[in-house]
C-alpha cells in the first residue's frame, strides 16, 4: 500500500497496518503537528514498562514502594490542570440548536480555523521536540457488535499508558479495524512544544484549553490538557458525548451510569443501572458490601461510571461497560466506605495528585481516621496536620490530595467484577436510577409510577456540584440525568430520544425497566449527612428490587412512590423513625421552591421540549398547590 512519507520524519506504520485513509490521517496530523516521532502503541507488557520508565525519568511519575504498592506510580499534575473543564469544553455541530442551550458552541469552521487551519492555528507545530503516540482502542469488548473503535493521537505518554488500562487498547484493534473498519479519529495534545535543547516540566499543559467534539463527523480534538476526561478521549469525549450521537442516530443510549449485578439468597439475579453526577458515588454504589442483615446478596460491578444501551431482539434493554477500567475519585475511599475499591487498589495502579506517605505510598483524606504525622502533598510539598491547619483552603485545613485526585487500575483487578462484565451482549437492565447530591429538598428514594414520570424526575435532577470538574463547589445546579456536561446534542432532543424509546419498547409489549431517583445526601440540622450510605445504600436497592418484583409496598405522594418506614428492612442498622422521617419527608414549601428551578430549566430548553415533560409539571405544581 500506499505509505506516504513526510519529509524528515518516518511515519513508522507497523507492517500489520494496512487501512490507508488511518495512515494518511496520522500522517496529515504528524505533519499538522510537526511531531519529533510517531510511535504506534501496540499495548504490550513490554512497551508500557518502557514508557512507565520514561514517565519516571521525566519526572511526571514516580514508582511507589514495591512492597507496599507493586507496580504502581503516581503522577502529580500541574496545579492548573486538576479536573475536567466544562467551560472550554465544545460541541461544534453545524446548527447551534443541535448543540442546545447547555453547551458550548462553535461552528464547526471556525473551530476547525482555530485548531487546525488558521495561520495561528493551535495544533500548527504543537508536538514539536515531542513523540506522537497512536493509540487504538476499542470501546467495549473487541469485535463485538456493541462496539466501537477510536484512534488517539497523543504527545503525552501518560495519556498512552493510562488509555491502555482504561480501554482495550493494542495491535488487536488494528486487525478489527483491517483495510476499511470506522474509526473515531481522537486528536490529542497537551500543546507545549519543545524547542531545540528546551528542558522539559514534569507535567507540560497549556493555559489554553479546548476539548472539542464534531458530532456530525465523529471527531474529537483535545488541547491543552493532560488530565483525566479532557486527555483520555474515549471516555467523556467518544463514550459520552460521541456515542449519545450515535445512540440518537441509531436507537440506543449512551449513558454517565454505573451498572451493577445483585443476587438474592435465593439466586435471583437483577441488574440496575445507576446515573449520579460526577464524584457522586457511582464506583461506590457499583462495588457495594451488602451490610449486616443481608445475609446471602451479593453486588457485583459491571462498570463504574459509562453505559451503553441497547434494545435486543427479546425488547428488554441490555447494557454493556465500554470502558476496560477505572479512573475514580481517592478522597473518602476507605475499608470502611469502599472496601472492594481498597482491594482493588493494592497493585498495578497510576495514582494522580494523591499525597505521598514517608515510606513510599499514597494516602488521601478520609483514607485513614487520622492522616500520617507527615506526608508530601499533591504538589509535592510537605504536609503535616499543622501545616494544614496553618494554610486553610475554604476554612478547611489544607487537603494532602487533591479533592479530584484519582486512581487509574484495571477492571480485572476488581474483587467484585461480575462474571459478565466482559459479555459482549451486556445484560438486561431491571432498573434505572437517578440521584443528585442534595442535602435537602430531595427524598431517599422516589419510584416513578411510569416512563414518562421517570424521565421527568431525571430531566429535572438537581445535584451539588463537585471538584470533578474547575469551577465553583457546592452550588446546585440541574443536571440532567447526569449527563449536563456530557450530552454531544440538543438536552430537549435527548429527552425526546428517552421518551421515543420507552415508547416505542411498551408499544412492542416490553416490560420496561423501572425508573427511581435517590438521594444519600441530605443533612441534619448539625450539617451531617443524616442517611448512613455507602453499604447501607443496600437497603434501598432492595426495596428497588421489592418494588420490580412487585413484593415492596410503598405511598403515593405527589410526585411517585416512596416507602414508609416499615417498607424498609432494617434489620442490622439502627436508625430511628424520626432520622428516616428527615430523609423521605417533602417539605411543601421546599417543592413549591423546587419546581420553580425545574420551570427555569423548561424556560431554557424550551426549544424542542417534549410536551409530556412540561404537562408532568403542571401536574405536580397543581398537586402541590391543592
Ligand atoms: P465520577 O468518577 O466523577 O463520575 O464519580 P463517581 O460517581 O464514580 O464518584 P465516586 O463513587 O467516586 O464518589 C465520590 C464521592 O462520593 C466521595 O466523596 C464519597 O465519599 C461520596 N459518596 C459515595 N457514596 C456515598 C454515600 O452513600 N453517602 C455519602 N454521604 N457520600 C457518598
Ligand atoms: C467525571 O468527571 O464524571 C469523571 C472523571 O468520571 S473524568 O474522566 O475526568 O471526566
Ligand atoms: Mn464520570
Amino acid at each position: 500500500m500506499n505509505r506516504p512519507a513526510i519529509e524528515g520524519l518516518r511515519l513508522n506504520v507497523p507492517t500489520h497496518v494496512n487501512h490507508p485513509r488511518l495512515v494518511a490521517w496520522v500522517a496529515e496530523i504528524a505533519a499538522l503537528t510537526e511531531a519529533a516521532s510517531v510511535h504506534w502503541c501496540d499495548g504490550s507488557e513490554t512497551e508500557v514498562q518502557r514508557l512507565t520508565e520514561q514517565l519516571v525519568a521525566a519526572g511526571t511519575m514516580q514508582r511507589l514502594n514495591p512492597a507496599l504498592r507493586p507496580n504502581s506510580f503516581l503522577a502529580r499534575s500541574d496545579p492548573s490542570d486538576v479536573a475536567r473543564v466544562e467551560d472550554r469544553t465544545f460541541i461544534c455541530s453545524e446548527r447551534p440548536e443541535d448543540a442546545g442551550p447547555t453547551n458550548n458552541w462553535m461552528a464547526p469552521a471556525e473551530m476547525r480555523a482555530v485548531l487546525q487551519t488558521g495561520d495561528k492555528a493551535l495544533f500548527r507545530g504543537c508536538m514539536r521536540g515531542r513523540t506522537m503516540y497512536v493509540v487504538p482502542f476499542s470501546m467495549g469488548p473487541l469485535g463485538s457488535h456493541i462496539a466501537h473503535i477510536g484512534v488517539e493521537l497523543t504527545d503525552s505518554p501518560y495519556v498512552a499508558v493510562s488509555m491502555r488500562t482504561m480501554t482495550r487498547m493494542g495491535a488487536a484493534v488494528f486487525d478489527v479495524l483491517g483495510g476499511h473498519g470506522e474509526f473515531v479519529p481522537c486528536v490529542h495534545s497537551v500543546g507545549a512544544p519543545l524547542a531545540e535543547g528546551q528542558v522539559d516540566v514534569p507535567w507540560p499543559c497549556n493555559a489554553t484549553k479546548y476539548i472539542v467534539q464534531y458530532p456530525e463527523t465523529r471527531e474529537i480534538w483535545s488541547y491543552g490538557s493532560g488530565y483525566g476526561g479532557n486527555a483520555l478521549l474515549g471516555k467523556k469525549c467518544f463514550a459520552l458525548r460521541i456515542a449519545s450521537t450515535m445512540g440518537r442516530d441509531h436507537g440506543w443510549l449512551a449513558e454517565h451510569m454505573l451498572v451493577l449485578g445483585v443476587s438474592s439468597p435465593e439466586g435471583k439475579k437483577y441488574h440496575v443501572a445507576a446515573a449520579f453526577p460526577s464524584a457522586c458515588g457511582k464506583t461506590n454504589f457499583s462495588m457495594l458490601v451488602p451490610p449486616q442483615g443481608f445475609e446471602g446478596w451479593s453486588v457485583t460491578t459491571i462498570g463504574d461510571d459509562i453505559a451503553w444501551i441497547k434494545p435486543h431482539a427479546d425488547g428488554r434493554l441490555y447494557a454493556i461497560n465500554p470502558e476496560a477500567g477505572y479512573f475514580g475519585v481517592a478522597p473518602g475511599t476507605n475499608y470502611k466506605t469502599n472496601p472492594n475499591c481498597m482491594d482493588t487498589l493494592k497493585r498495578d495502579v497510576i495514582f494522580t495528585n494523591v499525597a505521598l506517605t514517608d515510606d513510599g505510598d499514597v494516602w488521601w483524606e478520609e483514607m485513614t481516621p487520622t492522616p500520617p504525622a507527615h506526608l508530601i502533598d499533591w504538589q509535592g510539598r510537605d504536609w503535616t496536620p499543622e501545616i494544614a491547619m496553618a494554610n486553610p483552603v475554604n476554612g478547611k485545613p489544607r487537603p494532602a490530595a487533591h479533592p479530584n485526585s484519582r486512581f487509574t487500575v484495571a477492571a480485572i483487578h476488581n474483587p467484585v467484577l461480575d462474571t459478565e462484565w466482559d459479555n459482549p451482549n451486556g445484560v438486561a437492565i431491571d432498573a434505572f436510577i437517578f440521584g443528585g447530591r442534595r442535602s435537602t429538598t430531595v427524598p431517599l428514594v422516589t419510584e416513578a409510577r411510569d416512563w414518562v414520570e421517570g424521565v421527568y424526575m431525571a430531566a429535572t435532577m438537581g445535584s451539588e456540584t463537585t471538584a470533578a470538574a474547575a469551577g465553583q463547589q457546592g452550588v446546585v445546579r440541574r443536571d440532567p440525568f447526569a449527563m449536563l456536561p456530557f450530552t454531544g446534542y440538543n438536552m430537549s432532543d435527548y429527552f425526546q430520544h428517552w421518551l421515543d424509546l420507552g415508547a416505542r419498547l411498551a408499544a412492542e409489549g416490553t416490560r420496561l425497566p423501572k425508573i427511581f431517583c435517590v438521594n444519600w445526601f441530605r443533612k441534619g440540622a448539625d450539617g451531617r449527612f443524616v442517611w448512613p450510605g455507602y453499604g447501607e445504600n443496600m437497603r434501598v436497592l432492595h426495596w428497588i428490587l421489592g418494588r420490580v418484583d412487585g413484593t415492596a409496598a410503598g405511598a403515593e405522594h405527589v410526585f411517585g412512590v416512596s416507602p414508609r418506614y416499615d417498607d424498609l428492612h432494617w434489620q442490622g442498622l439502627d436508625f430511628s423513625r424520626a432520622q428516616f422521617d428527615s430523609v423521605i419527608s417533602i417539605d411543601q414549601p421546599a417543592w413549591q421552591q423546587e419546581m420553580k428551578l425545574h420551570d427555569e430549566l423548561f424556560r431554557q430548553l424550551a426549544y424542542h421540549l417534549p410536551a409530556e415533560l412540561d404537562a408532568t409539571r403542571v401536574r405536580i405544581e397543581t398537586k402541590l398547590a391543592a
